[in-house]
């Protein structure tokens, strides 16, 4: 854990709820993707932590971005990262954002037959493919983006008609993105298996294994490189693995609740990861609030709806009353990146922590630009 003098005296300066990232763990984590496969293009998932200061630092170390939809691209480009380094994802993309995507200068994935037809008709530029390797990564359902039955990719079956449908034109990339929260290297060795035999029938110049990880990259890249030696030609997509750990959310303890509740100033809004996947976040009492029993708690948050909860059966010491900071640790992918104004709550703040020391990335929402929309 970074130095928690840090995230106390966050936690003091911009108030809590406030999310804290590593910049220097988060860089660490993705360079240590980088030894792991030399060459290749790590492109950080945009979508796991948009923190502005976190985008232009891995932008100024050399890494790629992984974006869905024009928003996030415009978010990597900001960052001052080089089309070059930018692979577009995204199911859902109109012909508009395929169109502005490809002019970007971005790699761009088609995930249909009807996407691709829609990027050919789009204008010159890079195009890839996303195919469905109908495999079981042995994740959360919610997860599992390369099941068969799943929204995600060019399933096998139509793979024919969609290198048909290219008439000639190059394959910048072929590659799948087969879910997240994978803790095994099994599934990304079949993945790496099946793309490498791919790659080799449609002749595509990189192959993306897309993110999911969870562990070591050394030993995720050792499953790939097995299949795919030539680590110059690959592309990987990792979030949670680059940023889970470099992340915190502080929190207050607002309110002692009966039946052993501790009612604390972030809940769902902020951390929606345990209502909705059972994820367990650890927790750490920062410091002291008003004195409590000793006894294992339920730490919820104070939103209307009784799944608000943010750890369960958690022991917190006999300080952990009234005023008490704590730390939910392993927020750093998906915690901000998914929180919600439900409630009237106001987004929090954001800061990062960069060479020992703290500094305000991202204020907190107001009233005021809520309100700023109403016509
Ligand atoms: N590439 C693509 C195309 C993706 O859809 C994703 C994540 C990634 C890369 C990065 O995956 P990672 O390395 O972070 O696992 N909200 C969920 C996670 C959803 C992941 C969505 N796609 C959670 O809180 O666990």
């Amino acid at each position: 854990m970074s130095d928690s003098r840090l995230l106390v005296e966050a936690a003091e300066r911009w108030g809590t709820p406030l999310y804290v990232t590593d910049l220097d763990v988060a860089a660490a984590n993705a360079r240590a993707w980088r030894d792991a496969l030399p060459g290749a293009l790590v492109a950080f998932a945009v979508k796991a932590n948009p923190d502005p200061a976190l985008l232009r630092r891995l932008g100024d170390e050399g890494f790629g971005f992984e974006v869905v939809g024009p928003i996030e691209l415009a978010l990597a480009l900001r960052a001052g990262a080089p089309p070059e380094r930018i692979v577009v994802n995204g199911v859902g993309q109109t012909d508009a954002d395929l169109a502005a995507a490809l002019a970007s200068g971005a790699l761009v994935n088609a995930e249909s037959l009807g996407g691709l037809r829609a990027l050919l008709g789009a204008g010159p530029g890079r195009i890839g493919l996303r195919v469905n390797p109908a495999l079981d990564a042995g994740t959360h359902p919610h997860l599992a983006t390369g099941a068969a039955a799943s929204k995600f990719g060019v399933s096998l079956d139509e793979l024919p008609e969609a290198l048909e449908m290219l008439g000639g034109r190059s394959l910048a990339s072929i590659g799948a993105h087969i879910g997240s929260d994978i803790r095994d290297a099994g599934p990304f060795t079949l993945v790496a298996e099946l793309l490498a035999r791919l790659a080799a029938e449609s002749r595509a110049e990189r192959v993306d294994l897309g993110g999911g990880f969870v562990g070591s990259p050394a030993a995720h890249a050792a499953a790939i490189r097995a299949h795919l030696p030539d680590t110059a030609r690959l592309i990987v997509e990792p979030g949670r693995s680059v940023v889970a750990e470099a992340g915190w959310l502080l929190t207050r303890v607002v309110r002692i609740q009966a039946r052993g509740h501790l009612v604390a100033d972030a809940g769902m809004t902020e951390l929606i990861r345990p209502m909705l996947y059972g994820a367990r976040h650890p927790l750490t009492l920062l410091a002291p609030g008003a004195g409590v029993a000793e006894r294992r708690w339920t730490l919820s948050g104070p939103i209307c709806e009784a799944g608000d909860v943010l750890a369960e059966d958690v022991e917190l010491g006999t300080e952990a009353g009234e005023g008490a900071l704590l730390a939910i640790g392993q927020a750093g992918a998906y915690g901000l990146a998914m929180a919600s104004g439900y409630n009237g709550r106001l987004r929090p703040a954001q800061a990062v922590i960069e060479s020992g020391v703290v500094h305000l990335s991202r204020r907190r929402e107001t009233l005021e630009e809520i309100v700023a929309r109403d016509a």
